[in-house]
């Protein structure tokens, strides 16, 4: 029993542990759970299932393998039509922050600039505005969001597609982008599930010798699974999401698609998932043993009655359907899994026809091999991007994070003379689109929008930076010069009058490449950008310098006195240099905050991406010895000093935070373990219950409006096991507040916030004794602490 409400404590906590070495178990098994469940309709879709369950009874066993089975067609991914039933298919498209291949189409802010905004409204919004796009085009399926890569490794080429690698944040802005898309009456689907944590030997490779090589196996402990990479996937299903794309990757040497653990078990079975998987694109290496492990549609699938395009699918189900090797009622339970989701988003009634230009666009799968009928007498080229470069421009800017601001540097006030520097700044040279060439695109000039492979986006404009500088100094009647050319400008400046030194500000872009397909191997920034930045603050006391960066940056030069400010501005879309110069400016106060650590140095970090060079077939295995201990779960426990810590960021304004005060909304009768019941999706409800409510006053305590970021972290009790982190993050609120304004902010803390995954009781357990939360603007700037013993 726990009192009503709690002393407010002030402690400028680190909470640190022990070193201790992690233990090590044996990675090379991943158990057996079989049969695959039956998919049961609750959660609200049974209503859905019934329809489809209808559908079903009318199909043909060929039709059946069609329906999970993907073939050439329009667009990224294709289920076939059924004309007699009035079946359209089904067209799926990547990705994550765009529908990439579709001309007149948007182009968003990356998932990693959406964590960054820490808005939930907004996430909410890009996933309405995007989905808003897919539909208009005819496509039923988003390939997104993202949660895996989560981002253990911060050399992870994929991270900026996702979100955080903190799980709690990354999870809910997987719920609000679900949400946000299937409002619209469009699919969507997480991926990639799971343990995707590197793109080096992400799929298997043949060797000199003529050996399979296969792919890397991420190790991954049950705590870590349920604590990190599974977290997000949790809030998806609660969310609805109404397929998961497992991934390319082996978990304990088990292929992500075959893994029954993760699939039947943990995905269908503890989360209660009612939807379908699918496979990554080439992910399904078995028929009837990935079927049984609980995969439902296999993508891009192949070409029906071809040798040269086989399928595991396909007509191999209906061959061991009939040979006896594998029950109908499995097969009907996949059909049932992806047509129930297209029911219950009334996808049946007036959706869209695909876009006819979709198909000239596709690279995968020309006209020539189609074998189906789809239906492409609609319009072509539709434009869909509507009213979305506002909603565009103003996410990029949220996403932008402030790390420093010094001497007044920002906003600016009406500089005369500005200097533009720096190979992310100008316009694109090697068009618009970072997909070809083996997923290439790292080219010299050009500022970087967003990264590139799948999740990349077809742009029909971007404003640069300079053009958006260019604009506003023309209003302001302000002289822009400018040095594109890194290494011109990190040696010659003499080509500027006035000179540098004369400048009211000099303003540097520099830029990160990040792209499907390879990790990074250097987290500093692309181009000798650090040189750049010490050639110009050379001679220039205001220099104010900005990143468009797949992920996170060290920044050498953040010391630096003529370094006047620093921006994180991501991958911001479109609109990249309206959004920038909106922050510059102080049209847009920034409130963007770290989602992930910026330290000192690349040792720092000290999970690398796993290289090898002559490996043998077996030779890749990923141990995720760190277990919970990533990002600033590593550094504090670690006691580390960091440059930019989590949850990090800077306003033009200042806020502060009054007080904590704790309430017990359980009554007062927590059990440790959750009280059985009847999973739903996402899990045990109970989970999901509030148990604690947090409040505070947030107030703007400066003379601009600005949007406070207040963050609430857990620490548990000594008495959990050694590896936990000292915190965790588990609420958090954007809150827009005029000068002087004050808003009472709450948090809920759910059962699951407070619980840790019990291996023994495979429960998610609530500890016993004190817990200590904390809440702060930051992970390290912590205002105020409470000391709670829910169980007591
Ligand atoms: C991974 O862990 C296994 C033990 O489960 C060990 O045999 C293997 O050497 C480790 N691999 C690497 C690359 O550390
Ligand atoms: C991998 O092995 C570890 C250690 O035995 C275990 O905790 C974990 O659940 C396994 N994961 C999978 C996906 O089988
Ligand atoms: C799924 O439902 C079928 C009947 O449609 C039944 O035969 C099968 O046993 C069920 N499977 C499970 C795992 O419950
Ligand atoms: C069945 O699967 C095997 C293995 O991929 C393949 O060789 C064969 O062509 C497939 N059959 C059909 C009809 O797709
Ligand atoms: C049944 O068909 C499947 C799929 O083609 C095949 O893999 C399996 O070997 C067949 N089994 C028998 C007993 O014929
Ligand atoms: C598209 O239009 C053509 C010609 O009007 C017609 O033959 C065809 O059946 C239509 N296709 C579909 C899928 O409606
Ligand atoms: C960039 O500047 C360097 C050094 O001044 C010069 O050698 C190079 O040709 C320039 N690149 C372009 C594309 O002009
Ligand atoms: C810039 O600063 C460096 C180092 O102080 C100096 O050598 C160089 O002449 C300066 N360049 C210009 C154009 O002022
Ligand atoms: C892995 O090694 C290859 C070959 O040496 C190299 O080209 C690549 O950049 C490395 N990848 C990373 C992420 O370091
Ligand atoms: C800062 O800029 C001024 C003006 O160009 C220059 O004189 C000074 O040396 C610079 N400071 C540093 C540390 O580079
Ligand atoms: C970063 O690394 C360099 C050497 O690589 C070292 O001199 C410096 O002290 C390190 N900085 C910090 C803050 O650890
Ligand atoms: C953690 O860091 C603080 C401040 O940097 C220091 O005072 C303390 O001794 C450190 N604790 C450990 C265990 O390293």
């Amino acid at each position: 029993m726990i009192p009503a409400s709690y002393r407010a404590v002030s402690l400028a906590l680190l909470a640190c542990g022990t070193a201790a070495q992690l233990e090590q178990s044996s990675y090379a098994y991943s158990p057996p759970v079989y049969p695959s469940p039956n998919t049961t309709g609750l959660g609200g879709w049974e209503s859905a299932l019934a329809k489809a369950d209808a559908f079903v009874s009318q199909l043909t066993l060929d039709e059946k393998t069609q329906i999970v089975t993907g073939t050439p067609g329009p667009c990224v991914g294709n289920i076939p039509p059924i004309p007699r039933l009035g079946f359209n298919g089904l067209c799926l498209q990547d990705g994550p922050l765009a529908i990439r291949q579709a001309d007149f189409a948007s182009v968003f802010p990356a998932g990693l600039t959406a964590a960054a905004s820490w808005d939930r409204d907004l996430i909410y919004q890009r996933g309405v505005s995007i989905a808003e796009e897919y539909k208009g085009k005819g496509a039923h399926v988003v390939l997104g969001p993202v949660a895996g890569p989560l981002g253990r490794s911060a050399y992870g080429g994929r991270n900026w597609e996702g979100f955080s690698p903190d799980p709690y944040l990354t999870g809910v802005a997987m719920e609000h982008t679900i949400q946000g898309i299937q409002s619209v009456g469009v699919q969507a689907c997480a991926k990639h599930y799971i343990g995707n944590e590197q793109e080096t030997q992400r799929v298997p490779s043949v060797s000199a010798s003529g050996e399979t090589i296969e792919s890397a196996s991420s190790n991954i402990d049950d705590r870590a699974i349920h604590e990190l990479y599974s977290w997000p996937f949790a809030d998806a299903v609660h969310a609805g999401v109404s397929s998961v794309m497992c991934s390319y990757n082996r978990l304990n040497e088990s292929y992500a698609c075959q893994n029954s653990y993760t699939l039947n078990g943990l995905l269908k079975t503890e989360f209660g998932f009612q939807g379908y998987v699918m496979s990554d694109w080439g992910a399904t290496l078995s028929g009837v043993p990935a079927i049984e492990a609980g995969l439902d549609m296999n993508m891009p699938g192949g070409i029906p009655f071809s040798s040269a395009t086989p399928s595991y699918f396909g007509q191999n189900i209906t061959i061991a359907v009939q040979n006896g090797t594998l029950a109908e009622e499995r097969v009907d339970d996949m059909v049932r899994r992806v047509l129930t989701p297209y029911f219950y988003l009334n996808q049946d009634q007036d959706f869209p026809t695909i876009d006819p230009s979709s198909s000239g666009m596709n690279t995968l799968f020309p006209q020539s091999a189609w074998v189906y009928q789809f239906d492409l007498n609609g319009t072509s080229s539709r434009d869909v991007r509507a009213n979305h470069a506002a909603l565009i421009r103003e996410l990029g800017a949220a996403g932008t994070v402030l790390l420093k601001n010094t001497n007044g540097a920002l906003p600016l006030k009406n500089p005369k003379y500005i200097g533009v520097f720096g190979n992310d700044a100008g316009d694109l040279t090697n068009s618009l689109y970072f997909f070809l060439d083996g997923f290439g695109g790292q080219y010299e000039y050009g500022t970087q929008p967003v990264g590139g492979g799948s999740g990349t986006g077809r742009s029909t404009y971007v404003v640069t930076p300079l053009d958006a500088i260019k604009a506003r100094a023309k209003k302001d009647g302000a002289l822009v010069q400018y040095i594109l050319n890194n290494t011109m400008a990190s040696t010659d400046l003499s080509y500027l009058y006035p000179p540098t030194q004369e400048l009211d500000v000099c303003l540097v872009f520099l830029k990160t490449w990040a792209t499907e397909n390879y990790d990074r191997s250097s987290l500093h920034v692309d181009w000798d950008g650090d040189a750049l930045v010490e050639a110009v603050a050379a001679n220039c006391t205001n220099t104010v310098v900005v990143t468009h960066s797949g992920g996170l940056n060290v920044l050498p030069f953040a010391s630096h006195p003529n370094v006047t400010a620093i921006l994180a501005a991501h991958y911001p879309g479109q609109e990249s240099g309206n959004s920038i110069v909106d922050v510059l400016y102080g049209d847009v106060n920034p409130s963007g905050r770290l989602p992930y650590t910026i330290a000192h140095n690349d040792s720092d970090y000290t999970i690398p991406i796993l290289n090898l060079t002559n490996p043998g077939p077996n030779d890749w295995q990923l141990n995720f010895t760190e277990s919970l201990l990533i990002d600033y779960r590593q550094f504090d426990y670690a006691n580390k000093s960091v440059l930019y810590e989590f949850g990090y960021g800077l306003s033009y304004t200042n806020f502060s935070l009054a007080g904590i005060t704790v309430q017990d909304v359980a009554g007062g009768n927590l059990s440790a373990l959750p009280p059985a019941q009847v999973v739903a999706p996402g899990g045990n409800p109970a989970l999901f219950e509030s148990v604690l409510k947090v409040t505070t006053q947030v107030q703007n305590t400066g003379s601009v409006a600005g949007a406070a970021v207040p963050q609430l972290y857990v620490g548990m009790p000594s008495t959990v096991p050694s590896g936990t982190p000292p915190k965790q993050l588990r609420g958090f609120n954007k809150v827009p507040l005029t000068p002087g304004e004050t808003k009472t902010v709450t948090f809920a803390l759910t059962r699951r916030d407070i619980s840790y995954w019990d291996v023994e009781a495979q429960q998610w357990r609530i500890p016993e004794g004190t817990f200590t939360l904390s809440l702060g603007f930051s992970s390290r700037d912590i205002k105020h602490s409470a000391i709670v013993c829910p169980l007591c």
